[in-house]
């Protein structure tokens, strides 16, 4: 339940990324040791991958509320998959990890937000480059090899998932992989980071072209997530939706460039520090047209909230979609708050009106769910938002940060 109106004040500090985490805990299943993974944030997603592991046995505890130790050198080879599987999108992750680890991996086909078709061709292409055998039994899909050997592999499409997918399953694989064409967001480069921090020998990664020389062994060692940009870019987008002065601590400025760009366009001040930002929203907010694409572009995961606020600005913005087929489901919630929006296929034609009217939503996805809190935030009287179990997935504790922000926002029983 948010009441808007609130100018949201004060310092909130960002968790550690949730994508790059994602692909962090299964990565633990390469390797040959303790793995003491810092600044994990507190969200579902994080819970269940765990859960998946522990389920396949390995060891994990918490040892503050934001370090997980996680022992994974007694994990065994699946026969069945696990049905937590379909509840998030990364447990595809598991497929590189275990065919690198085991030349065996069964797993059921992901979850996650649902934004038209999610096919993972491109991960089964590699997976079959590096010589293994993949087939789909319904929604279970088998990958098997008797040997994983080094190759080039050119990515038809530039998709995080299958550059990190290839990434697992190549770490420990005979001699030299070649990832062309690879995705180069902030949490590859922190995959990569990580991996060669047990012990990888991975080069290239941030740069469309990822050379990975594969090692016989992993082992433990301890290394600190990097902090989450979308959530970093939600709280910047919520300062400037409702006129504040938020400082955001605990970013890499440089992963958020693109938002603070067109942050600053749309008529906010952006002031960067060295690993904090604070931005301060400003009267009027001018249209500013986006296209959303692969890193270092504007995010995809961005778009819900940006839009949110644009559904105010002075004129008509024009968003496209360059990365989703389908990711505008929730455009019909802001319609009923009394946003100004027309979608046609992949562009958003948002005409700015006065201000938004609270209303009953629901969160359609994770980031649309935090554009619904984005909404409430800027808008007249109450909005309720339901269906928050998506937001939960991915944010850590959103409404108490902004409620140290100064919003009037609160849960109601779960
Ligand atoms: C990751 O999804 C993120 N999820 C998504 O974040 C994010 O929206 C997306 O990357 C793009 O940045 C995680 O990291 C867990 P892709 P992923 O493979 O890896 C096409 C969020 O809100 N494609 O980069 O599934 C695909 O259809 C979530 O935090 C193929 O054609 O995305 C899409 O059009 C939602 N074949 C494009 O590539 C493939 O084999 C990018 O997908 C794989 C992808």
């Amino acid at each position: 339940m948010v009441k808007g109106g609130k100018r949201l004040c004060g310092e909130v500090t960002v968790s550690g990324a949730k994508n790059a985490v994602v692909a962090v805990i299964p990565a633990a299943i390469l390797v040959d040791g303790v793995c003491v993974v810092e600044n994990v944030p507190n969200i579902k997603d994080v819970r269940v991958i765990v859960t998946i592991l522990e389920n396949m046995g390995a060891v994990a505890e918490f040892t503050d509320a934001t370090t997980l130790t996680i022992d994974c050198r007694h994990v065994q080879k699946q026969t069945e998959p696990d049905a937590l599987m379909r509840k998030m999108r990364a447990s595809y992750y598991l497929l590189g990890a275990l065919l690198g680890r085991f030349h065996s991996a069964k797993v059921t086909m992901p979850g996650g937000c649902c934004f038209g078709t999610r096919p993972i061709d491109q991960h089964i292409k590699g997976f079959e480059a590096l010589g293994a055998t993949v087939r789909q039994d319904s929604d279970v899909i088998v990958a098997e090899a008797e040997r994983l050997v080094g190759t080039s592999i050119y990515l038809d499409t530039v998709s995080v998932g299958s550059t990190i997918n290839i990434m697992l399953a190549a770490v420990l694989a005979e001699g030299v992989t070649v990832i062309e064409n690879a995705a180069k967001e902030p949490h590859i480069v922190d995959l990569a980071n990580f991996l060669n921090a047990m012990g990888a020998n991975i080069k290239g990664a941030g740069t469309d072209a990822i050379k990975i020389k594969g090692v016989k062994r992993l082992s433990g060692g301890t290394y600190s997530i990097i902090p989450d940009q979308i959530e970093a870019g939600t709280f910047m987008v919520a300062a400037a939706a409702t006129g504040g002065n938020v400082l955001v601590k605990n970013v890499i400025p440089k992963h958020m460039e693109s938002i603070s760009a067109k942050l600053v366009e749309i008529g906010a001040k952006v002031i960067e520090y060295d690993d904090s930002i604070r931005v301060e929203g400003s009267e009027t907010l001018s249209p500013v047209n986006i296209k959303t694409q692969p890193y270092p572009g504007f995010p995809t995961d961005m778009q819900p909230q940006i839009v949110t606020l644009l559904s105010v600005a002075n004129g008509i913005s024009l968003v496209r979609e360059g990365v989703w087929d389908n990711r505008f489901q929730y455009v019909g919630e802001l319609l009923r708050m009394g946003a100004n929006i027309r979608v046609d296929g992949k562009t958003a034609f948002v005409t700015g009106v006065d201000h938004l009217q609270g209303a009953p939503v629901r969160a359609t996805d994770l980031r649309g769910g935090a554009g619904m809190v984005i909404a409430g935030l800027m808008a007249h009287g109450t909005t309720e938002i339901t269906d928050v179990e998506h937001i939960d997935r991915g944010y850590e504790d959103l409404e108490t940060k902004f409620k140290q922000l100064g919003a009037d926002i609160h849960r109601e029983n779960d």
